[in-house]
């Protein structure tokens, strides 16, 4: 099995910091301190209330750090803006909503492709890798595909959620649309990369991690909520290990 890489997402440290609006938690040292202790990627959402990471917080990390940078954002012309200008290696487009807490099923890039084909086009030309946060649906996969995605990252929500409800019967069939997915995009385009994340924790994320075809997972509030406990480097090596099936 190959394990997939670790990609941590830091939006929560910032969420701390803007709790009591002072200069700390800092995402830029949880960053920096993340990859020494081997993430593979740093994620970060830069959402357009701007309720935890903010605009100087994405420029400062991309000059901190020099494993990969992953720009969370939504399909808009503000956003496209300042991804042409940071220019992080790679762009994660996600659905957002004001009110949700976090984001909520996967982008609909079927019922908003010319627009969505259009902000990947412009993202390449600046030089960012694009990849689409979709849920594990062919329909999507295909339109991510026909649009010229380089990657596709599968929302496990709902898998995550299944879980925490003691549901095995919905987690598993969950489990099967993910794997059912990956198939689905192996047996159609080699090039397009899958990523996978949302809700994963260290009890539930070896199921995804062993799934052949993943190529990177990117996780944020367990991995910081671990970090409350064990500190952010163990919690990144502990994350590594349980991704491998040893914990
Ligand atoms: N991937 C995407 C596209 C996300 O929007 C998020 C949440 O910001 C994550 C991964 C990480 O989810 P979690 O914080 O539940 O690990």
């Amino acid at each position: 099995m190959n394990t997939p890489k670790l990609g941590v997402n830091i939006d929560h440290i910032a969420t701390l910091r803007q709790a009591r609006g002072v200069g700390y938690p800092s995402p830029i040292k949880a960053a920096v301190e993340c990859e020494q202790a081997g993430a593979e990627g740093i994620t970060l959402h830069l959402r357009e209330d701007r309720r935890h990471i903010q605009d100087a917080d994405v420029y400062q990390i991309k000059e901190q750090i020099t494993i990969p940078m992953n720009l969370e954002m939504a399909a808009t012309s503000e956003m496209l803006d300042i991804a042409r200008d940071v220019k992080p290696e790679w762009v994660c487009l996600v659905p957002e909503k004001r009110q949700e807490l976090t984001t909520e099923g996967g982008l609909d890039v079927l019922g908003q492709e010319p627009w969505i084909e259009e902000v990947v086009t412009s993202l390449k030309e600046a030089g960012c890798q694009v990849s689409l946060f979709i849920d594990p649906d062919v329909t999507q996969i295909d339109a991510a595909i026909r649009i010229h995605a380089d990657a596709i990252e599968i929302h496990t929500g709902a898998y995550a959620e299944a879980g925490l409800e003691n549901n095995s019967e919905a987690e598993a069939k969950e489990l099967n649309r993910i794997i059912a997915a990956v198939k689905h995009v192996q047996s159609t385009n080699n090039d397009l990369l899958v990523n996978a994340g949302h809700g994963l924790t260290r009890d539930n994320v070896y199921k995804i991690a062993k799934i052949d075809g993943i190529n990177e997972l990117n996780i944020g509030h367990a991995l910081i909520a671990d970090a409350l406990f064990m500190g952010l480097s163990d919690a990144v090596v502990a994350m590594k290990n349980a991704m491998a099936g040893q914990s």
